[in-house]
């Protein structure tokens, strides 16, 4: 029995995977906020460089990463996959365990599988700087080290909530050279409205991503970059999925249930799409996207043409949305403090490809403790909602008496969330 399975530095993938060119069903597309025509390249092009523009729309099904990605890359993956021996003791069940571990990079998460692509395509381009929005700090970390790799110039609104929560991660990205702000902030007009309502707003993605982008627009050779729900950022998270099958191979194992936290879709797609096709292609395999109970995107949203911010600056999608108005309670788990949903994953939802489950804070902190004293790795707040998830599963292996193989993604530490801890 393998404990950690590692593959060697050469197995880096070569190329993404692009599910759009595997799905036997349409994707909407996006549609222009003013003319709700579907967007072109040109309309995005003031926001987004060209190449990833083109991945965006891409139905090619493989895209070559550029070396000097996979270099940095180097870094941290491939990342292990862990049989989490000890968890599958403790719940004295016949389920092998197995889960990806994402939070080996520099800032702790799978976000820099996409950070580093994003900055390396802008800097291609002649891009200057970078702004965007984060939630628990996650990826605005991740951003700010992918800039600092490639020279450019970072800037992060941080969700105001877990802003005051989570202050180390503000520390991370100065350290790592770019600037950051509370959002909302009286730097942008979006910011100024809301906090004109209510000066206490505890902020919200949707808020920070009509910051970020209001501040792209009005800045020269600036670019703005989002950490999750677009097709090209799900795209550069394949990388955990195609490694994760080359490691289950590598043990003979092939996963009937497969997990993911789920925020705006991009660590629970990077693991479950390159498997997605074997779906397609006829293997039984349970996919499930965990959530919070207080931000139900996927379990209570409705199947709608929605923007992707407060204030309506972003294309409509077509995703799973509680509007994108809402502003979710001030949950620990920030990341996961989302109105929307990838369009890929809600078109998958909406055809019965996977199912979504949701989780109250007080049951995913249970998770955490547990995990971290059996497994000796102390999660993420939102990482925790995928390892309940996968404790459901295992629980329900024991009563049917059902040796199944359960692959989670433990998309990120909590090294930076003992707040978090201690506060519940
Ligand atoms: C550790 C971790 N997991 C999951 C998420 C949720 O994002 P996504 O659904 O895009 O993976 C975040 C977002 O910040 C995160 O930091």
């Amino acid at each position: 029995m393998r404990k950690k399975i590692m593959l060697k530095e050469t197995e880096i993938p070569k190329a993404y995977y692009n599910l759009a060119a595997d799905l036997p069903f349409k994707l909407d597309p996006p549609l222009h906020p003013a003319t709700r025509q579907p967007v072109t390249p040109q309309d995005m092009s003031a926001i987004f460089p060209m190449a990833l523009i083109e991945q965006e729309m891409s139905s090619q099904l493989e895209i070559p990463i550029p070396n000097k990605i996979r270099e940095a890359y180097r870094v941290y993956r491939p990342t292990p996959m862990i049989r989490a021996t000890g968890l599958e003791k403790y719940l004295k069940t016949p389920a092998k365990i197995y889960y990806k571990y994402e939070g080996v990079s520099p800032t702790g998460s799978h976000k820099p599988n996409t950070a580093i692509a994003q900055a390396y395509y802008n800097k291609k381009e002649g891009t200057k700087k970078l702004i965007t929005e984060t939630g628990a700090g996650q990826w605005g970390s991740s951003l700010a080290y992918a800039c600092q790799l490639f020279g450019m110039e970072c800037t992060v609104y941080m969700v105001r909530t877990s802003y005051d929560q989570k202050p180390y991660r503000k520390t991370m990205i100065n350290l790592f050279g770019a600037e950051i702000y509370a959002s909302p902030s009286n730097r942008t007009e979006a910011g100024k409205r809301i906090l004109a309502q209510d000066p206490d707003c505890p902020g919200s993605l949707g808020i920070a991503i009509s910051e970020a982008i209001e501040e792209t627009l009005r800045t020269k050779r600036a670019k703005y970059s989002l950490g999750s729900v677009l097709n090209h950022v799900i795209l550069h998270q394949t990388v955990i999925g195609l490694e994760a099958k080359k490691q289950m191979a590598s043990v003979g194992e092939k996963p009937d249930v497969i997990i993911g936290c789920h925020g705006g879709g991009s660590n629970f797609a990077g693991l479950a799409f390159p498997f997605i096709r074997d779906k397609i292609n006829g293997q039984s395999i349970d996919f499930i996207a965990a959530e919070p109970a207080s931000c139900p995107t996927l379990t209570k949203g409705k199947l709608e043409y929605d923007f992707g911010d407060v204030a309506g600056f972003t294309p409509l999608l077509k995703m799973y949305t509680l509007g994108h108005e809402f502003i979710p309670p001030s949950i620990h788990a920030g990341g996961l403090r989302y109105h929307g949903a990838s369009p890929m994953v809600s078109l998958l939802l909406e055809h019965g490809l996977i199912r979504a489950t949701a989780f109250e804070q007080e049951e995913i902190f249970t998770a955490a403790r547990i995990f971290s004293r059996v497994e000796g790795i102390i999660p993420a707040p939102e990482s925790a909602h995928a390892i309940q998830a996968a404790m459901v599963e295992a629980i329900h292996a024991r009563e049917e008496g059902k040796q199944r193989v359960i692959l989670f993604n433990l998309s990120g530490h909590g090294l930076l969330d003992m707040s978090s801890f201690n506060g519940i």
